[in-house]
Formats: structure tokens, C-alpha cells, sequence
């Protein structure tokens, strides 16, 4: 029975790398519009689809951005300038888009343009700084989405949303969690919608890597900012302890994240190029062994451990 069980699943894995290896045709003809490129994901992921011989419109939030990106690629790359929480850049962008895919349509849109600050726990925020990250993770994604989507339905394209694994596990305050999971409930919906229309949703959800948005420094100058800047009865109930503690552990985070982007960007091309993408991409070893099984576990379980592994605030009962 065993051996059976055994053999079934080896074929179910087999079947699913074979056909997991089935790559759409006519690559050289497919535009794909990238958001976030100047650093990190969006960056590599532009050059690499460059060197594949997409067509890449690559969305860059400074024209210093830009111009180092089209340095470093070939001249079928564009870029254009995009603020994602800008109604009118947004706007200008996908016209720009539209004049370039014509009647082809856009075959990618990669929502990749994230932050991260600023991130503490919630009590020491303020419905602004929930905003600052919602702007551009959450409603900057929905709408640069809404006013591509008619360009990739012509195409009958791919729409690939960033999340992050704590899309799936909330383990800090601030907007971020809250942002990705929003795009989760997002591209869910989408996906049912969209199949429809023969258009793919796939979301990419990586672990800890080392991009701007995991900057050490940023980090812990982001934690002293927000704790001067909260009340004096929060900062009373926490304590210079916590504070050190918390700032401690922002330092480290940075220790812990993988240099290997590719493990992500591979897999957005996947999600772009091969005939049956996944749903989900976790990207990074953190993601597919700690976070994502974590994930699954019971809530009680997962407040025992996170409990176990943070520092007490000064007045905890
Ligand atoms: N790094 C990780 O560990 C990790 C893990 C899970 C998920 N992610 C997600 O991966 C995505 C890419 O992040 P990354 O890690 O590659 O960090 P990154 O290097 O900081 O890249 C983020 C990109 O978004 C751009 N951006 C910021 N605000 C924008 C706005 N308002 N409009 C348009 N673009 C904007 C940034 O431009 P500037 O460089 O000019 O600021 C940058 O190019 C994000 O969605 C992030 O949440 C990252």
C-alpha cells in the first residue's frame, strides 16, 4: 500500500514538472509592464526578461532609476516614470502602455512596486502611517490593475501581483501585513474572475530578502522615528527596553534575508512564460519551510511562538 501511495506520488510530481515546463510561444512579441523597477525585485526581474527577449515597459518611481536601468539593458527596454499612488501617473502610464502594445495587448503586468515603512507595533502608529503603505502596496496595485487590465484581457495575458509570505502570517504591526493581504484577497477574487477571460493570476509570495526595502538602517532610524513620535502613555506601557529590544531585532532582519533574488524573480518569469503557472509562487527556503507551514498552523499555536520570540512591553500583565 505504501509502495503505491509512493509510486502515485511520484507520477503526480512528474506529471506536474512536465507540464510545468511548457513555455507559451512567440516570447519575442510579448510586452510586459513591470511596476517598481529602479531597485530590488522589479529591477532584476526587468533584466532578466530583457535577456530573455521580452518586450519590457519597465515603470520606474525616478528618472535616476530609469536611466540606470536602460543603461544596463537593451534598446527594445522602455521605461516610463510611475508614481503608484498617483491617480494621474498612473493615468499617463497606461496610455503610454496602450500606444506602445497597440492591437497585441499586454501580455505581463508584474505589480511589483512595494515599502515597507513605516512598520512598528500598531499602537505607536497613526492612521497615516497605516496609509503611507496601503498607497502603494494595496490601492496603488488595485489601481494600476484596473486601468491595465482591458490591455491584458486583449492579450489574454498574465497578471502577476507581489504579495510576500506575511500575506499568509501576520508577525508585525504597521500597514505592511495588512497590504499583503489585501493583494491575497485581491488576486484571489481576480483569478476567478479573470479565468473568464482567459487571463492568469499568479501571486508571488517570498520570504526575507536583501533589497531597499530590508535596509538595516532604514530600519531601525524607522523605529526610533516612530517611537519619538508616539504617545507618552504607549511609550510608557512599552519602555526603553522594548524599544531596544525591537530595535535589536529590526537590525537583524537584515541577517536573515537571502542575497539570491533570483529565487524570486524566477519565479516570476515562470508565472510569465510557461503555459501553466501557479496560483501561488513562495519564493525563498524561510518561506516554504517556517512561514508558509506556520501558516497552517492553529492560531493559539502560532501566538505561542511569535509570544516566545518577542520581548515583553515594560507593563505586560
Ligand atoms: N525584500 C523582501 O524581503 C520582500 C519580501 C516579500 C515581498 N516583497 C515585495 O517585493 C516587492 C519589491 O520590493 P523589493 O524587496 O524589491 O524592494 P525595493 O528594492 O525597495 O523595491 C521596491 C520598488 O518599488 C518602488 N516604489 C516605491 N514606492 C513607489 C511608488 N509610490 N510608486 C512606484 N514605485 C514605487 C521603489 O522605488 P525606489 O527604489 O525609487 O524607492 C523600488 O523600485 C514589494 O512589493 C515588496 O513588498 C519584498
Amino acid at each position: 500500500m505504501w509502495l503505491y501511495l509512493a509510486v502515485l506520488m511520484g507520477l503526480y510530481y512528474l506529471l506536474r514538472w512536465y507540464r510545468e515546463r511548457q513555455v507559451v510561444s512567440h516570447l519575442q512579441d510579448k510586452y510586459v509592464f513591470i511596476t517598481g523597477c529602479d531597485s530590488g525585485f522589479g529591477n532584476q526581474l526587468a533584466r532578466q526578461l530583457d535577456l530573455r527577449g521580452l518586450r519590457v515597459l519597465a515603470g520606474c518611481l525616478t528618472e535616476q532609476g530609469a536611466e540606470q536601468l536602460r543603461a544596463k539593458t537593451s534598446d527594445r527596454l522602455e521605461t516610463v516614470i510611475l508614481d503608484v499612488t498617483q491617480t494621474e501617473s498612473i493615468a499617463a502610464a497606461a496610455q503610454w502602455v496602450k500606444d506602445r502594445v497597440g492591437d497585441r495587448g499586454l501580455w505581463g503586468l508584474v505589480n511589483n512596486a512595494g515599502v515597507s515603512q513605516p512598520t512598528a507595533p500598531n499602537e505607536w502608529l497613526t492612521k497615516e502611517d497605516f496609509m503611507k503603505i496601503l498607497d502603494v502596496n494595496l490601492l496603488g496595485l488595485i489601481e494600476v490593475t484596473l486601468s491595465l487590465l482591458p490591455l491584458v484581457r486583449k492579450a489574454r495575458g498574465r497578471l502577476v501581483n507581489v504579495t510576500s509570505v506575511m500575506g499568509r502570517v501576520s508577525l508585525f504591526g504597521g500597514g505592511y501585513c495588512v497590504s499583503k493581504y489585501g493583494v491575497e484577497a485581491f488576486s484571489d477574487s481576480l483569478r476567478r474572475e479573470l479565468s473568464f477571460f482567459g487571463v492568469k493570476v499568479a501571486m508571488i509570495e517570498p520570504g526575507f530578502f536583501k533589497t531597499g526595502l530590508t535596509n538595516k538602517e532604514t530600519m531601525i532610524q524607522n523605529s526610533r522615528t516612530l517611537w519619538k513620535k508616539a504617545n507618552p502613555e504607549i511609550q510608557e506601557l512599552y519602555g526603553e527596553d522594548f524599544l531596544a529590544s525591537y530595535v535589536k531585532v529590526a537590525g537583524n532582519i537584515e541577517k536573515q534575508c537571502s542575497s539570491n533574488l533570483s529565487l524570486v524573480t524566477d519565479c516570476m518569469e515562470h508565472a510569465l512564460t510557461a503555459c501553466y503557472p501557479r496560483a501561488r509562487y513562495s519564493a525563498g527556503w524561510d518561506a516554504k519551510l517556517f512561514y508558509l507551514p506556520m501558516s497552517y498552523l492553529p492560531t493559539a499555536l502560532v501566538d505561542t511562538l511569535v509570544h516566545l520570540n518577542s520581548s515583553r512591553p515594560a507593563k505586560a500583565i
